[in-house]
């Protein structure tokens, strides 16, 4: 019997309009725009402003433009995976506020909490129900509003952090396409550097916790940024080894944007040639769970069926990993 795998069979992402770049930041806080670029790599970011506009914005966006592009009704969908960390609201699950939004009746839906790793761990879940047989047609949005819980009095967080997102639809393939493996890992220790203390049952939100800024996310950029180099690297070169994958036979890495000197130590601990990594992180910055499907979009016109790609990723937990899978179309 033939293997079914998961497939992409079309990717659209959405970035809002409004551009904060370094220039606005340097007004706000200590900061220029030279120590911006050569630290991180970033000129500016997205910002989803409005009043009462969620991160499910994006996905709206996102969605309703990736079933026009692929004809897809919204009935026909069976499964929405959102991965974000800033849903709507703590419940209900924002896939489901997504749906509700676009119109699609007759799936089930739920978010996954996995930082800037989410859009690997949600599209592996997601893989898994088509492989099974168990669905035809799943969506797999990643997307997050940074900008609703970054301090834009830190200097040490408010530069790296966008808003965008982007989404998937995963559909049976015969032909060997879609995807083959993965390699995801999640350490709690890690929850120490990276973090929103408050907000949740064990500090729920209290005028005490808005006073002591708890409920904006927290790093300790550079112990992150050594876990983010080892656990991505570590993540491709094994998967990389498992396939039998060379910088010859593959045709992109797609990092989680992070960091711009992440990404370079990333690509040159795999030995692969910077024209085969897609980097958008001078645009958006990072946009947690949106980076992985932002790159996708944006990079969709050059792939190619059978191209071998990697996507890897690293964020809060600490959760990491890597995808490996075949360009379908
Ligand atoms: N502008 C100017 N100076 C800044 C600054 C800013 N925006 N932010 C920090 N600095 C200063 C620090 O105060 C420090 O000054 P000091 O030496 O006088 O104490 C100096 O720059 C170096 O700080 P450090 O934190 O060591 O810088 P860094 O090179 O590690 O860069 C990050 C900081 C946050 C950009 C970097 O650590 C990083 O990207 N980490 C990973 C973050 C990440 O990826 N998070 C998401 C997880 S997926």
């Amino acid at each position: 019997m033939t293997k079914i795998r998961a497939a992409i069979t079309g990717v659209h992402g959405y970035v809002p309009d409004y551009i904060l770049t370094n220039q606005e930041l340097e007004t706000m806080v200590e900061t220029n725009d030279e120590w911006i670029q050569s630290r991180t790599g970033i000129k500016e970011r997205r910002i989803l402003k409005g009043e009462g506009k969620g991160v499910s914005e994006i996905g709206v966006k996102a969605v309703k433009g990736l079933l026009e592009k692929t004809n897809t009704k919204p009935e026909e969908i069976d499964l929405v995976i959102c991965a974000t960390v800033t849903g709507d609201m703590i419940f209900p699950d924002t896939a489901n506020v997504v749906c509700d939004k676009v119109g699609i009746k007759n799936a089930f839906t739920f978010d996954i909490n996995a930082a800037c790793s989410g859009f690997l761990f949600a599209i592996t879940t997601g893989s898994q129900f088509i492989a099974t047989g168990m669905y035809k047609k799943v969506i797999v949005i990643g997307m997050d509003k940074m900008s609703s819980i970054i301090d834009y009095k830190d200097r040490a967080t408010c530069i790296i952090f966008g808003d965008g997102g982007g989404a998937v639809l995963l559909e049976p393939n015969e032909e060997g396409m879609g995807f083959q493996d993965a390699e995801l890992k999640s350490n709690g220790e890690g929850r120490h550097y990276l973090n929103m203390k408050a907000g949740g049952s064990a500090y729920p939100a209290t005028a005490e916790t808005v006073a002591a800024r708890e409920h904006y996310a927290y790093q300790e950029g550079r112990t992150v940024f050594k876990h983010a180099v080892r656990g991505m690297s570590d993540a491709v070169s094994k998967i990389m080894k498992r396939n039998h994958l060379t910088n010859e036979n593959m045709a992109w890495l797609v990092p989680h944007q992070a960091n711009m000197r992440i990404i370079t130590s990333v690509a040159s601990a795999a030995d692969f040639p910077m024209e085969k990594v897609m980097v958008n992180i001078e645009k958006y910055g990072n946009t947690t769970a949106g980076t992985l499907p932002l790159c996708l979009w944006e990079w969709e016109s050059q792939l190619k069926k059978g191209d071998n790609i990697i996507l890897t990723a690293f964020g809060g937990g600490f959760t990491w990993g890597a995808v490996y899978l075949k360009w379908a179309y």
